[in-house]
Formats: C-alpha cells, sequence, structure tokens
C-alpha cells in the first residue's frame, strides 16, 4: 500500500515510517518541510499528486501546556489542519487514520474508557484534538480516529529519559493522582493497521496491563534498571502544571497492545 504519513518527523513519524516500510509498504514522509497542513491548497496539491492508498494523520500542535497560551495556533493545527487533511483522504476516496488523545476525556471515571465515552476535555489541546477528531470524521467518509495515550519512544522527549536523567537527584518527585496507560511508539507502529480490518470509527490503542499513575510508571522505570532512586509520590495540587490534566484516562484498548511494562523492558533494553 502506498501510505502518506503527516508529521512523519515527529516521536511517533520516526518510529512508524521505518514500521511500515519493513511490513513492505510504499511510505510518503510528509512535515512542516513539505508542506504545512494549515495550508488548504498546498496540502492538496501535495497529497492529491502523490495519490495515496491511506493516510496516516500524526501531525499536531502537541505542547500540552503551551497550549493553553497559544490556543489559536493549536486551533488552527489540530482542527483546521485535520479538516485539510480529511477532506483530501476523501476527495481521493481513501481511508485516514487519525492520531488522537486519552486527553480528550476529563478524567471522573474510575473505569477503563470507551470508544462510545463521551469526550469532555478539560485542556487547550484535549478540546483542540476533540474538535480535530470531529472535523475528520465529518469530513471524510472513510475514517479512523485512534486515540493513544503516553506515548514514549527513541525520536522525541519523553517521561522515561527524563526520569533517566533525574536518577541521581536528592528527591524525584511524580504524581500519583493521574492514572492512564503508557504507549511505546514501536507497540503503537507495530499494531496501528490492524483497524483497517474493522468498520470505520473509533478506536483505543494504548499499552495493556493494569492502569498506573505517573509515579507508578517511574518506579517500575527504575526497578527495571535496578536503580534505587529516591522518589516521591506527590499530587497534582503539589506539583501543579500550566494545563489541567485528566485524573484517570486510562482506555479499554481492545487488547491491541501488549503489557505496557513488556514494552518497557523492551525499550529500556534497547536504550540503556
Ligand atoms: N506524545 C504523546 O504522548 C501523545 C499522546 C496521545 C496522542 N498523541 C498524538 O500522536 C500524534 C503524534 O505525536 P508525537 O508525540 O509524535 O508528536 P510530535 O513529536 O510533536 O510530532 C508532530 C509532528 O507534526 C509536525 N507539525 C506540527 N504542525 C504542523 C503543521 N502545521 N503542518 C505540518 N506538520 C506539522 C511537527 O513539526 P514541528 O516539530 O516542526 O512542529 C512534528 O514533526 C499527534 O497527533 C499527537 O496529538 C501524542
Amino acid at each position: 500500500m502506498k501510505i502518506l504519513v503527516t508529521g512523519a518527523k515527529g516521536m511517533l513519524g520516526q518510529d512508524l515510517c521505518p514500521t511500515l516500510e519493513d511490513k513492505g509498504h510504499e511510505l510518503i514522509e510528509a512535515d512542516i518541510h513539505n508542506f504545512d497542513i494549515t495550508d488548504k491548497k498546498n496540502s492538496e496539491d501535495f497529497i492529491l499528486d502523490k495519490k495515496p492508498d491511506l493516510i496516516i494523520h500524526l501531525a499536531a500542535y502537541t505542547n500540552v501546556n503551551l497550549a493553553e497560551d497559544e490556543p489559536k495556533k493549536a486551533e488552527l493545527i489540530n482542527v483546521a489542519g485535520s479538516k485539510n487533511i480529511a477532506m483530501c483522504a476523501n476527495k481521493l476516496d481513501i481511508p485516514i487514520i487519525g492520531i488522537s488523545t486519552d486527553y480528550v476525556f476529563d478524567g471522573k471515571k474510575t473505569t477503563p474508557y470507551l470508544p462510545k465515552d463521551k469526550p469532555n476535555p478539560i485542556n487547550v489541546y484535549g478540546k483542540t484534538k476533540y474538535m480535530g477528531e470531529i472535523e475528520i470524521q465529518k469530513n471524510c467518509k472513510k475514517h479512523y480516529i485512534v486515540r493513544t495515550s503516553w506515548l514514549y519512544g527513541v525520536h522525541g522527549k519523553n517521561f522515561v529519559d527524563t526520569m533517566i536523567k533525574m536518577k541521581d537527584k536528592d528527591i524525584i518527585k511524580v504524581v500519583n493522582d493521574q492514572i492512564g496507560a503508557p504507549t511505546w511508539t514501536i507497540d503503537l507502529s507495530d499494531s496501528l493497521l490492524k483497524v483497517l480490518d474493522m468498520p470505520y470509527g473509533i478506536y483505543h490503542m494504548s499499552g495493556g496491563g493494569k492502569p498506573v499513575s505517573w509515579y507508578g510508571f517511574a518506579k517500575t522505570i527504575f526497578e527495571l534498571l535496578n536503580i534505587n532512586a529516591n522518589l516521591i509520590a506527590v499530587s497534582s495540587k503539589e506539583y501543579p502544571t500550566i494545563a489541567k490534566r485528566p485524573k484517570y484516562s486510562y482506555m479499554d484498548n481492545s487488547k491491541f497492545l501488549r503489557n505496557w511494562k513488556l514494552a518497557l523492558k523492551d525499550y529500556l533494553n534497547l536504550t540503556q
């Protein structure tokens, strides 16, 4: 299949593209240097000329805290940009897979979020990603929305590497009242195309296994590395961030991906 990926130079894109190439697909790796997704004409010229069989739309405004100060920019990229890309897929009559986030939920549930649960985002990033989901569904008949969470991978600044860099600090404070599921970019890349066997719609694809807090995730990182770090569990109130985060955003992932601990083990073996 000829697959066009937007946001190909981002953290997920840099693992997704070679993974799909290894599976025998032809990749068109698009990023801001090829066309800006907020530019409707440039996006259309590029995409219609390449005639892909599938678009995987990753390009996004992803800085959760900064989005609170730049809501217009986040909206332009995540909503108008997603609409432009979805319209191109529709013109070509091909499917689009749009990647979205657990941050579309408000975190008030205490059991795993299901694709049919109503989003109610509590920060600008989550709101714009949710509005982007709606644009994709409205503007492309053949749409898949795949929500993932807490991504980490070698090609981006991520929580795992941040924890390891901090290992010698006197105290490492990590919040224990935000619960979710870490997801290795390689695991998501490997399984993403499974949705093509399913009806068009919304799917959740994040690390499997038990829900975990950021504190629990950090504890597991240090345990697997046999590092005796001085980790202290704190509440979100003690560790405020500019953007509010949902207290619970663990999503039922229909067993698409393996246990997040197994993935973490592999990531650490590869990188440490
Ligand atoms: N990271 C997570 O924890 C997480 C969790 C859930 C869902 N997601 C979603 O997963 C997808 C991939 O995330 P990621 O972490 O790989 O993000 P990322 O590293 O920030 O990559 C996004 C890519 O999109 C590009 N981009 C931004 N604005 C653009 C525009 N106007 N036109 C064209 N390209 C543009 C970026 O270029 P620049 O770097 O030059 O801006 C970057 O290469 C995103 O849709 C994100 O919302 C991420």
